[in-house]
Formats: C-alpha cells, structure tokens, sequence
C-alpha cells in the first residue's frame, strides 16, 4: 500500500468536500489512531495484519486530507510506551514501520510530485539502527517538500518531548548562547520535536478511548478534540468529512485573531536557528551509518 493514497472517491464524496471547501478547512489535523488490535480481533487476524489495515489506512486518510486542502497531518504511530507491549509486537510495529519507510524510496517520484514531506518526531534513539537510517533518510529525501507534511510521531510521548525542549534549553544557557531570562513558552515551543509546525486545529482519537494518551500536550492547548467509536482501520471519509463539518459550526464561536508570530530576540531566534541546523545535522548522521 503506497503513503500516497489512490484517488477512488465517488462523485458524491468529490461534490461533499467541494462544499466544505467553501468554509474554513483546518490548515492541520493531528489523529491518535486507536484499535487496530481490537480491529484484528474482531476480524480474526493476526495483531501485525491489523496494524497494516492501520498503515492502510492512514494513507487513505492522508489522501482525504490532501484533496480537503488539510495541509499538515500529524499521527501517533508508537507510544514510547508501546516498547512495554509483547515482544512479538513490538517487532512486528519496527517490521512494518521499516517496510513502509523503505517503500517511501520506491514511491519517491509520486511522493515528490505531490509534494509530500515526511517528517518523524520522537526520540529516534530508542529506535533500531535500521529503522533510524530509514527514517532519517526518508525525512532528508522529502524535507524541501511543502504541499503536503506528514508528521509521524514515532517513538513518541509529549513529556518526554518537553523533557528533551527543556534540555535543549538548558544546554544552551551552559553554553552561554542564551541567559535564564530568556526561558520563554516561546522558547519552550521553539524547541520541541514540533518546532516546524503550527499547532493543530483539530486532534482526533478513534476507538472509543477519551484519553489524550501523552500525545501533543503542549500543542493543544487551543484544539478541538473529537472522540469517535470507529476503530481505526475503520475510519471512512464520512467520519472525517463529520468532523471538519463540525469545526466548521464552530469556528465562528471562537476567536480566530491572527497573531503575529512572537518576534524572538536576534540572540534567541540565533539559538533556536542552530537547534534547527544540529538536529538536521543529527539526521545526516543517522542516514550515513
Ligand atoms: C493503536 O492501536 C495503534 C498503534 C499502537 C500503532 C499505529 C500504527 C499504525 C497505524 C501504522 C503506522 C505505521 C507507520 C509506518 C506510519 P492499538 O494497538 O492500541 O489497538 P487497540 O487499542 O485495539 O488495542
Ligand atoms: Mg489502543
């Protein structure tokens, strides 16, 4: 199954999104995509084959996304706690997370026509070597593609996240390039896994669970938040074309204000800049060995 979808809408599908085209279309949409196994189970199928309907999926759902005019999806692929589930599934997740970064080199020319980024954020290092060349590769190949970014978080859970922000922080003031003072949620921001996007408009969770299950936290403080029942392997574009509908009646009950962003000081904006520059230097790394 290819990350970039097949265009099989029907007319009346094509016509819905036409008309929530005519309203406001969030610019970003995150997705916890819950109940692959319970999906497996239901099915009668091995868990690894129900996370591959995930996978599945997922790039259907990007598919939608793109012909909706959502520019940037950010999904929870692995939970730094998914490393406590079985032995076998853990492999099984690294197995299909390998096959499908692979695959992104075999699809380059269609993921490069349709301007798609891919981007991991998480903590790489307790991934296996393989998958973290694979990843880091991926991200080098489609990093100046901007019509479409896919953040995959991997190996992911928000403390940790701010955790590795705050260090970064503290790093920066041991080495003199900026002062405690200049500790900011600005700073804090600029310096999270998500420091190239803008926060989601929307965050989805199917399955039934209402829980935020350590993803995003710093990042939707401002967000709609959608609990849906469908499993996910069983997410149509009904339930997506539901939920922008739904953001839609109530856009213009909040504010909307366009800040501009906060001008960061030129020492500040310098640091942020080289946290930037070493963690793109941190993916050539892994993408050499
Ligand atoms: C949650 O369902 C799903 C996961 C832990 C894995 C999600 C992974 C994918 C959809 C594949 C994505 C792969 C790539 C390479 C992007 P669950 O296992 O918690 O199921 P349950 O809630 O029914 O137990
Ligand atoms: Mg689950």
């Amino acid at each position: 199954m290819s990350w970039v979808g097949s265009n099989n809408l029907t007319e009346f599908q094509k016509f819905c999104i036409k008309v929530l085209k005519c309203g406001p279309v969030p610019n970003h949409i995150a997705i916890i995509m819950d109940g692959n196994r319970r999906y497996a189970k239901k099915t009668n199928v091995q868990k690894a084959v129900g996370h591959s309907k995930g996978f599945e999926k997922l790039a259907e759902c990007l598919h939608w996304c793109r012909e909706l005019g959502i520019k940037e999806v950010t999904v929870y692929a692995f939970s730094i706690e998914n490393f406590k589930r079985s032995p076998d599934e853990v492999d099984a997740l690294m197995e299909l997370a390998k096959e499908k970064f692979r695959k992104i080199f075999e699809e380059k020319d269609k993921l490069m026509q349709e301007g798609v980024c891919i981007r991991v954020i998480g903590n790489l290092s307790l991934l296996p070597e393989d998958l973290r060349k694979l990843i880091a590769e991926a991200a080098l190949l489609t990093e100046n593609n901007t019509k479409s970014i896919l953040n995959v978080a991997f190996s992911y859970t928000s403390r940790e996240e701010m955790t590795y922000s705050l260090k970064t922080i503290l790093q920066g003031i041991k080495d003199g390039l900026i002062d405690n003072g200049d500790v900011s949620e600005e700073l804090i921001s600029s310096c999270l896994y998500t420091q190239l996007s803008r926060n989601p408009e929307i965050l989805i969770r199917t399955s039934g669970e209402s829980r935020l299950s350590d993803f995003l936290l710093w990042q939707i403080s401002d967000t709609d938040i959608y609990f849906t029942d469908v499993l996910w392997p069983e997410f149509s574009i009904w339930h997506l074309l539901g939920f922008v509908f739904k953001y839609q009646r109530q856009y213009n009950t909040k504010s909307h204000d366009v800040l501009s962003p906060q001008v960061l000081d030129h020492k500040i904006q310098t640091f942020v800049e080289q946290v930037k520059i070493q963690r793109r230097k941190q993916l050539e790394i892994y993408s050499m060995l």
